[in-house]
């Protein structure tokens, strides 16, 4: 489907709206024909004293419209309206072309804002739609999308790609109809007066309409070409913002000055050459549009010399809608750029649109508890562009319910992968993970996920008061749970101290809180949750002893009673597990307890002396 009929396809829920402000723009150009129409009773009673009904003075040579059925219609026409101000007195005549004046523009007003208002709710209709879809279908991608492409690109697609949208629909819904209606209308006004000299006025448009066809494939391509630039700095900045830190760390600001003044000299150049042809276009279009009015002031005023079917009113009045006609020509060939750049960056949000999402499984199985056990079996993950390397390979693992499982390998083992897997922010190439016999990818993937505290090596928290953070996703819970929950996590200290304790806000992404307390946030958020399942990256960050103690007794209380995955990196963590699975560049190569495992030589005997006696030759944590 063309991208055209598909942004018209949201327009249809409000298609009653759309069709009476058509209705309303028709009435306004109508009226803007009328009050152009003023000027021939107006010049009628100056130049002869009176309104003059019924005769063209001048004897017509050639016949006074295209088709002669219409020439009776016409007269008719021309008679009625002239008769509404026709008076014996000249001045009551003048007082009623005054006071006909004031209403026809009252109405042509009135017509006006109808039309506008209805016209721009349904406009910012169209595009909250268009923005809540994008930001549903953004929702819904799967977490290897966001891998691959930049958060500052999709940012871009909901904010610059959307507003270049909505100026597209503003402009064909009120620039681009209201003025081909007023075009039409004025048209109209020149035929009814003379239609030889219409049709002479009327050459210039193809050729205008040539001119602009030929510039607006070129707008299209360099509009397309800026946009990608706008999204390039903006990503470059958003990068720069999340990770500021690290680039002062390691004094690289003016590495990163010197990336984002390549991305913004980008866009400075191709939206400088944008603008220069779109620039020139409507300057262009406008000297076109004078060589045409002033061939017709030639034709025109020798056919007044000549007295050849044309009174001086009469040609007034067809100067009055040429040079009427202007205008809306002006108009829709700027609405041509507008168009032309709103329907690339349509294009994209389509793309955005058209993403699929993470695949969620029809009338899935709703699970409430772990009853048995949870199940690798055989499972083996390969990351797209992973290099053909499987970053898992035929793992199996045993989680019995109510069971602490410790993962440990070192860095790149896999670990990660594994959880990722269980909570299906990706699907095993080979193999199958089971909760209680039941496929992963057979439960419904909201209460699969549902099932799941899931905290991460690096904490996630919300701009948002303390309170709101803990209870995320459970806005349902009372203060004294949420104070229960930080409790438990030995979080409720320091959140009493900050200023306004649980209702400060953290700031962005919790920057102004220590990564202990960020820690014991998460922790808090999941004792909350309060899930059957509990998927735990410990940190590896290391914390000053007593705040790892207390992080230490938040994860003794948040694991308790549970069936619990946890990646470990802590000996406290790791001696509390029911068994430790061994991981080494993606396979199991040891099970056991911490103790068995101590007692046989092999992998975890050497990361352990490692880690936790480094002077026996590991660098140490
Ligand atoms: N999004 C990704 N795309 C491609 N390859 C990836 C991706 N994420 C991880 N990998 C690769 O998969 C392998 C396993 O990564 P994983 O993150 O599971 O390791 P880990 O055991 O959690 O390591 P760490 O202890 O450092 O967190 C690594 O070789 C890694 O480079
Ligand atoms: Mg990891």
């Amino acid at each position: 489907m063309s991208t055209l009929a598909r942004l018209l396809r949201y327009v249809v829920p409000w298609w009653r709206d759309l069709a009476a402000a058509l209705l309303f723009t028709f009435l306004f150009a109508l009226f803007s024909g009328v009050t152009i129409g003023m000027i021939l009773p107006f010049t009628q009673i100056l130049f002869e004293g009176k309104i003059d009904v019924d005769t063209i003075r001048e004897p017509a040579a050639e016949p006074s419209t295209l088709i002669p059925a219409l020439a009776e219609w016409k007269e008719k026409l021309r008679a009625g309206f002239l008769g509404l101000f026709a008076d014996e007195e000249p001045r009551r005549a003048l007082a009623k072309v005054c006071a006909g004046v004031f209403v026809v523009f009252l109405l042509k007003g009135l017509f006006h804002y109808l039309h506008q208002i209805l016209m721009i709710t349904l406009q910012e209709r169209v595009i909250k739609r268009i923005r809540d879809d994008l930001f549903l279908r953004i929702e819904r991608l799967p977490i290897a999308y966001f891998e691959r492409s930049r958060a500052g690109e999709l940012i871009s697609r909901v904010t610059n790609d959307v507003a270049l949208v909505k100026d597209m629909v503003s402009v064909l819904f009120t620039e681009a109809i209201q003025n081909a209606m007023l075009l039409l209308v004025f048209a109209a006004v020149a035929l009814f007066v003379s239609w030889p000299l219409a049709l002479l006025s009327f050459v210039i448009f193809p050729v205008l309409a040539l001119f602009t066809g030929k510039v607006s494939r070129r707008l299209r391509k360099y509009s397309t070409r800026f946009q990608e630039d706008m999204a390039r700095i903006t990503a470059r900045l958003q990068e720069t913002i999340a990770g500021i830190r690290i680039v002062k760390a390691f004094s690289m600001e003016r590495f990163e000055q010197a990336k984002f003044e390549e991305a913004t000299g980008g866009y400075l150049r191709s939206y400088l050459r944008f603008k220069r042809v779109a620039i020139l276009a409507s300057p262009i279009a406008e000297q076109l549009g004078v060589v045409g009015a002033i061939l017709v002031l030639w034709a025109g005023g020798n056919r007044v010399l000549e007295g050849r079917g044309l009174e001086p009113e009469g040609f007034f009045l067809f100067l009055a809608a040429v040079l009427n006609m202007m205008q809306p020509i002006r108009k829709l060939s700027h609405v041509n750029t507008l168009v032309q750049q709103g329907l690339s960056a349509a294009a994209r949000v389509f793309l955005v649109l058209d993403e699929e999402e993470e695949p969620r499984p029809e009338g899935g199985v709703r699970l409430r508890e772990v009853r048995d056990e949870i199940r690798f079996e055989n499972v083996s993950f390969r990351y797209d562009g992973g290099g053909g390397t499987s970053a898992l390979e035929d793992v199996d693992i045993h989680v019995p319910a109510g069971t602490m499982v410790a993962l440990v390998g070192p860095s790149g083992a896999g670990k990660s992968t594994l959880v990722d897997l269980l909570a299906r922010f990706r699907d095993p190439t080979a193999g199958r993970i089971t909760i209680d016999g039941t496929d992963v990818r057979a439960i419904d993937l909201g209460s699969l996920r549902g099932l799941m505290g899931i905290v991460t090596q690096e904490v996630v928290l919300f701009n948002d008061s303390v309170r709101d953070n803990i209870a995320y996703g459970r806005s349902d819970r009372s203060l004294e749970a949420i104070r229960a929950a930080a409790a438990a996590a030995n979080a409720d200290v320091f959140i009493e101290k900050m200023p306004q304790g649980y209702d400060t806000r953290i700031g962005d992404r919790g920057l102004r809180l220590s990564g202990g307390e960020r820690q014991r946030l998460a922790i808090a958020r999941a004792i909350l949750k309060d899930p059957p399942i509990l998927i735990l990256d410990e940190a590896t960050s290391s914390l000053d002893s007593e705040s790892e103690a207390l992080v230490q007794s938040a994860v003794e209380n948040l694991v308790r009673n549970r069936t619990t995955l946890v990646i470990a990196h802590r000996l406290s963590t790791i001696r509390r597990a029911d068994r430790i699975v061994v991981l080494e560049r993606g396979r199991v190569v040891q099970q056991g307890t911490h103790e068995e495992l101590l007692g046989r030589h092999g992998l975890y005997k050497r990361l352990f002396e490692m880690q936790f006696f480094p002077s026996a030759g590991g660098a140490g944590v």
